[in-house]
């Protein structure tokens, strides 16, 4: 494996790895465990703050763009589907100091955002995308701009490449592109091949790599494989945060053998601390015991996965409101397990589309200036 240095504008990411954003997990409280267990090191993105949210300061947008005092560099997520809107976020961010680098998100395969034209299907639009781009390059001033997209649609309508050059041409410091289209949303496997196909399409900026990265080992395969940049991961720290650890142990100076250095493997009784920590830092984050606890509970089916929990265990964990009450079910388990086999591999979102719901005639003109109605922004969760 070839070290590289990854830039996303002045700041050096290394090892070259980043978080993934993730709607309704990688808020502050999570990014601190991964951060945790990599020693601070790497890049660890917001979950996705709508523009639209943002600039009308909704209370709870303002609670998500929230940084713990030590994150360097604070990397927010925006999605937006107007140029104007996107423009005014960007500035926002700039003026009151919110982060030092922003993330465009045109990866949402979901049907309601698509609907509108919005998501993973606005990148069609090149014109669009031209302008959301230019105004958020423009806005951000000295604050570099990724943008993270998915490879088009379905396999008729690729847009991947020509957003890359368009990305290239409007500014963009950096691009990380998930290998499936949106028809594919998280079914069959990532096309990494797409991966290497867009870093020959724009040489001039770093690529980052991204879809089914369970492993370290997978991470440094990828690099080797698509000669991208750096590697985005996200379903794999879910319920696994210490997969960080891994990945910086896999790109140290003698890692490069591949996940040489090996993986995390704890025992349940390490699992549940790494489970009340998180819980305690989400009720900390939300100023509310109880909110916290159950924000925790969509987390504990991916710490628990292949530990012999039961079923009966794994249903009243999944219903706890209070730090005591999952403190007693986490004691009561069977600590002594070590590490499953079973727990290694896909986690998360891993279903597939067949079709995706876009406006009528939106494939039609890819140049036209189409504009992106505003409730194409609605509460959208994901990419
Ligand atoms: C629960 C969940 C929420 C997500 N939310 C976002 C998001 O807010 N923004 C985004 O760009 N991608 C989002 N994604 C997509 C991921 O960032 C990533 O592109 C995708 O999961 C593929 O990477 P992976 O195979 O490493 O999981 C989300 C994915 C999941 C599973």
């Amino acid at each position: 494996m070839t070290q590289t240095q990854l830039k996303v504008g002045p700041y050096t990411v290394q090892p070259p790895v980043v978080l993934a954003p993730m709607a309704g997990i990688t808020n502050a409280p999570f990014r601190t465990l991964c951060r945790e267990f990599s020693g601070g090191k790497g890049l660890f993105v917001s979950e996705m703050i709508t523009t639209r949210a943002l600039v009308e300061r909704d209370a709870k947008t303002m609670r998500l763009i929230h940084f713990d005092g030590t994150e360097k560099p604070r990397s927010i997520q925006l999605y937006g589907v107007d140029p104007v809107t996107v423009g005014k976020a960007v500035r926002m961010i700039v003026d009151e100091d919110l982060a030092d680098h922003i993330d465009l998100n045109f990866g949402c395969p979901v049907p309601k955002v698509t609907r509108k034209g919005g998501g993973s299907a606005l990148p069609y639009k090149r014109n669009l995308l031209r302008a959301i781009l230019r105004e958020a390059v423009t806005g951000a001033g000295p604050l570099p701009v990724t943008m993270k997209m998915r490879k088009g649609i379905d396999d008729d309508h690729i847009t991947y490449l020509d957003a890359g050059r368009i990305a290239v041409e409007e500014g963009v410091t950096a691009i990380a592109l998930h290998g499936r289209t949106a028809a594919q949303h998280y079914g069959g496997t990532a096309d990494w091949d797409a991966i290497a196909r867009l870093k020959e399409t724009v040489p001039e900026i770093p690529v980052l790599g991204n879809g089914d990265i369970w492993s370290a080992e997978d991470a440094v395969r990828m690099m080797d494989r698509t000669g991208c940049d750096g590697v985005v991961v996200g379903r794999g720290c879910l319920g696994r945060p210490w997969l960080f650890g891994d990945l910086v142990a896999a790109f140290a100076p003698g890692g490069e053998t591949g996940g040489g250095a090996g993986s995390a493997r704890p025992t349940l009784k390490e699992v549940a601390g790494v489970m009340r920590r998180h819980a305690e830092l989400l009720a900390e984050w939300l100023e509310d015991e109880e909110r916290g606890v159950i924000d925790f509970r969509k987390h504990v089916a991916w710490y628990t996965k292949g530990f012999s929990v039961g079923s009966e265990m794994r249903k009243r964990l999944a219903i706890t409101s209070s730090l005591a009450e999952l403190d007693d079910l986490l004691a009561g388990l069977d600590l002594d397990q070590e590490w499953p086999p079973g727990a290694d591999g896909p986690r998360g979102r891993t279903s597939g589309r067949n079709r995706v719901v876009l406006p009528d005639g939106w494939l039609a003109d890819p140049y036209d200036c189409a504009g992106v109605t505003a409730d194409a922004e609605l509460d959208t969760s994901g990419g």
